[in-house]
């Protein structure tokens, strides 16, 4: 099976008219993107019922959070459940953006983690350092902490049915992409990681994105790394055009 995935993740923009705009073209696009490389769009919350029908089968759709918990009083969070009953397969877990903004924890990532497997939905758990954890040197340090609380107390079962997306924070949105090299190097070790907490066959067959500035510009060098397995695009997976040559440059 082919690890190559884009993903869009939009955040917090468009409307619902601009939404589906997006999609229609999107959906238009599909039919030339490399069979092997699968497409992923995480739209804000609200609109991912509606855009989990009109997707085709080349597009899947994906959360950008979930709550932990099954059911209960949770105001204003949406579970893993409710996910799975509206056609949602794939959920982004531990953005930068919500451990910065929203507290989240390695062990609030690990909770998330586990109730999506636990509905069958694919994780995208998002690791990454911040720019003085880089100029201190603690980069592979950071990323070892936070993969391993992700995906603690995972079977190796589990562990291959989650997405990695490695998104250094100094990179995120500021214009600023790691090199191919920085990236690849930061991949191979979480893959080595990956394969001391499950088995090298397992950390053979997890999809690790590259997150952070990623655009057509840069996408093909990057990508052509050999353990970059493809990217988390912010930005550039708003606009149609941007977002399908990210796709085309496999
Ligand atoms: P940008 O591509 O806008 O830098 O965002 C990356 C990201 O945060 C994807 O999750």
């Amino acid at each position: 099976m082919s690890r190559k995935i884009v993903a869009g993740n939009w955040k917090m923009n468009k409307s619902m008219t601009e939404a589906q705009a997006l999609v229609q073209e999107l959906n238009g696009m599909a039919g030339a993107w490399p069979s092997d490389v699968k497409v992923i769009i995480s739209p804000p919350m609200l609109y991912l019922t509606q855009i989990a029908v009109n997707t085709g089968d080349n597009l899947h759709v994906a959360a950008q959070n979930c709550h932990a918990e099954k059911s209960g009083a949770y105001t204003g969070e949406v579970s893993a459940v409710q996910l799975k009953s509206s056609g949602v397969n794939f959920c982004i877990l531990g953005h930068s953006e919500r451990r910065q903004y929203f507290g989240e924890t390695d062990e609030s990532v690990n909770a998330k983690v586990k109730s999506c497997l636990a509905e069958g939905i694919t994780p995208i758990v998002c690791i990454g350092e911040l720019l003085e954890e880089r100029e201190a040197g603690r980069e592979f340090s950071v990323v070892e902490t936070q993969l391993k609380g992700g995906l603690e107390g995972l079977s190796s079962e589990e562990i291959e049915k989650c997405i990695v997306a490695y998104e250094p924070v100094w990179a995120i949105g500021t214009g600023k992409t790691a090199s191919s090299d920085q990236a690849q190097e930061i991949h191979a070790f979480i893959r080595t990681k990956l394969s001391e907490i499950s088995s090298q066959e397992v950390a053979d067959t997890v999809s690790i994105l590259y997150g952070g500035s990623c655009k057509p510009a840069n996408a093909k060098e990057i990508f052509s790394k050999p353990d970059v397995d493809g990217g988390l695009i912010g930005g550039a997976s708003l606009n149609a055009s941007d977002f399908n040559a990210l796709i085309n440059s496999y």
